[in-house]
């Protein structure tokens, strides 16, 4: 049988991980600053990690929504203290898009309305509903189009009143990142986010935080938007969650009431996910990785403005972007087969940084004296 060819690969097989390192069939090693696309949260195979899943594994991996989980209650726990979100509710699922969908449905639900406000290079997910407030025509089939999904411009505010003012009334949620990652990292401006929130209030409408690749502590903060000191009412999450563990989730506020049957999924919050998830904040508390990625990531940035050909360069925390001018567009091409680097990219010409936020200042080192030779190779 053959693969459903969906993905374009680089022709290079991983065959083990640790840390910021992952190695190849061949036995050579690769600085990984794309965290397989930024779900590396604390390192490849921290040891934590992989003795709470073994140990976890040998209880009871799997068993469904209609028994008592209590590791779900401790990951809530858990996740009220790391993120600070104290007085917020979660429900668990399995992705990103899964967890916007779900975030979305909740909000349609809650103000029994059906319009959706999403911006301009957004990227929620590819199922129904997260793949039509998704601005990528390519990726959207036929029966996922809808009226129901207005795209206003990112960052536009007077675009936003605008829009309220005629259908503010209709509106059951307005969906951002705190900053776009597939869009190519785009920081949405505190006041942009300060008028969602307002408008939101004015026109009884849910703010959903898409934080699926921003939160996790990826800006050194738990959620973007907490940069602006902004609440959102729906926070979705998955990427960094499980570090590489498949699970997602929401974290609902107070006021939104769940109801049996509302919501449901069977895999999301089984045991070995939970076991998974509630290593990663343990290790993230322990290791203060916050605090870590919010000092080297301003490190980093300070030291990618510093290099003259890289443009734009842009981000918070270790969610990093900068423009690749054309003389040098292969660099991401040439930092993987020359230097062993993997890094991430956002069309046409964004090279994006997604590390482990375990990432130390050797790395990082490493990275910016490759990056210039990179450079010079052009030269
Ligand atoms: C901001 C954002 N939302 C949602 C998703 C979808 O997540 P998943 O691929 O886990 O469904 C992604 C994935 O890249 C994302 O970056």
């Amino acid at each position: 049988m053959k693969l459903f060819d969906v993905y374009p690969l680089n022709n290079i097989s991983i065959e083990k991980a640790a840390g910021s390192y992952v190695w190849d069939d061949k036995g050579r090693a690769y600085l990984d600053m794309y965290g397989g696309h930024a779900v590396i949260s604390i390192g490849h195979t921290h040891p934590h990690w992989v003795k709470r899943i073994e140990e976890q594994l040998h209880k009871i991996a799997f068993y469904s929504n209609s028994v008592i989980i209590p590791l779900q209650q401790q990951l809530a726990d858990k996740l009220a203290a790391v993120s600070g979100k104290t007085d917020y509710q979660l429900f668990l699922c399995n992705s990103g898009a899964e967890a916007n969908e779900n975030a979305l449905k909740l909000a349609s639900f809650y103000t029994g309305r059906k319009k959706i406000v999403a911006f301009t290079k957004s990227f929620h997910g590819r199922t129904s509903l997260a793949v039509a407030a998704t601005d990528n025509p390519a990726i959207v089939a036929p029966v996922n189009e809808t009226d129901h999904v207005v795209f206003l411009p990112f960052n536009d505010v007077n675009a936003l009143h605008e829009y309220f003012v005629k259908e503010g009334n209709a509106v059951a949620a307005v969906i951002t990142e705190g900053i776009q990652g597939v869009g190519g990292i785009n920081i949405a401006s505190d006041l942009f986010l300060q008028t969602i929130r307002s408008l939101c209030n004015q026109y009884g409408a849910l703010f959903i935080a898409d934080s699926v690749q921003c939160g996790y502590g990826r800006t050194g903060k738990f959620f973007a938007h907490d940069h602006v000191g902004v609440e959102a009412d729906i926070y979705s999450m998955a990427k960094g969650m499980g570090n590489g563990f498949p699970i997602g989730g929401i974290l609902i506020a107070p006021h939104i009431q769940p109801k049996h049957g509302m919501l449901g999924t069977t895999f999301g919050g089984n045991h070995l996910a939970c076991a998974a998830a509630l290593a990663v904040l343990e290790v993230m508390e322990q290791e203060k990785l916050m605090e870590l990625t919010a000092e080297n990531g301003t490190y980093l940035i300070e030291q990618l403005k510093a290099i003259p050909e890289l443009e734009n360069v842009r981000g918070r925390g270790l969610m990093i972007g900068f423009d690749v001018p054309n003389h040098i567009k292969d660099l991401k091409k040439i930092l993987l087969q020359e230097y062993r680097i993997f890094t991430g990219e956002a069309k046409p010409n964004v090279i994006r940084l997604l590390p482990s936020l375990a990432l130390q200042r050797e790395h990082i080192d490493e990275f910016l004296q490759s990056l210039k030779q990179a450079i010079i190779f052009f030269k």
